[in-house]
């Protein structure tokens, strides 16, 4: 049995101004708070924009809410003159848990690649905080039926550069591009071989105690249709969630079933 405690992510992306996020929060602690939620069985993190953190936190530390939360992505440089960047220290300095780092549109819409990704990974681990790291095929390399070597590959890029002190304070997402906001999500045994292929080449570059720590969350078209059946996987420690973590009524339903 497992002693990973799940994690439930909701990644908001480009939604949700400070005032909005304040009213979602509010929301989403009163669902829970009717739902009797309990908050030791399974995390909740939410990850706004960098405009809504300091509203998150304002509310979290006033209401000593149970909910952590963490930014999208994070300068790999740790002050100066990088005009619109914000560092991991500034991030940690707000309560940032945690930083999306890697995600599928910040590869694609940014220059972010593999050297970059690393730099992030040791900007929030230098900061005290945990990346999550985002890895998983496209449509192109699941036809190939290369998928499990190329999400595999992408952790490893990352973390070959990692002690394994570091390595064990990751977070993975495993999220199939194929799978992002099309409603396609993942059968659960898909989710499984991925992260089962995960924590297996954990286990290789460093050691099972590595690999039996790191939390592997699915992400792609997560809803409370399909959460459950998904955490039953043994890897799957749970989500990371887009379209269904705007909607209160649904990321609290996940994270009840999760
Ligand atoms: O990071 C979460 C994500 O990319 C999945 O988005 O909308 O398919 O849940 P969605």
């Amino acid at each position: 049995v497992s002693k990973r405690i799940p994690l439930v992510a909701g990644n908001w992306k480009m939604n949700f101004d400070h005032l909005e996020a304040t009213y979602f929060v509010q929301k989403l602690v009163w669902l829970l708070r009717d739902a009797h939620f309990d908050y030791h069985r399974c995390e909740i993190a939410l990850m706004p924009s960098f405009t809504s953190i300091r509203s998150v936190q304002v509310l979290v530390e006033a209401d000593h809410l149970n909910i952590r939360y963490g930014a999208q992505s994070v300068s790999v440089t740790t002050q100066g003159a990088f005009t619109g960047d914000v560092s991991a220290d500034m991030l940690a300095a707000l309560g940032c848990s945690y930083v999306i780092v890697g995600h599928s549109e910040r590869r694609k819409y940014h220059p972010e690649d593999d050297a970059n990704i690393v730099d992030q990974v040791r900007a929030v681990l230098t900061a005290g905080m945990q990346p999550i790291l985002c890895v998983g095929e496209s449509y192109e390399e699941r036809r190939q039926g290369i998928e499990l070597d190329f999400a595999v590959g992408q952790v490893h890029d990352v973390t070959r550069d990692l002690s394994s002190d570091q390595a064990a304070k990751l977070i993975i997402a495993y999220e199939p591009v194929w799978a992002i906001g099309t409603g396609m999500v993942a059968t659960p045994q898909t989710a499984q071989d991925a992260a089962r292929a995960i924590r297996n080449d954990l286990a290789a570059t460093f050691d099972t105690n590595v690999a039996d720590s790191v939390r592997i969350l699915y992400g792609g078209s997560v809803s409370s249709k399909n959460a459950a059946e998904l955490i039953s996987e043994p890897d799957v420690d749970g989500f990371l969630i887009g379209g269904a973590a705007l909607d209160t009524d649904e990321l609290a339903a996940i994270a009840r079933l999760t």
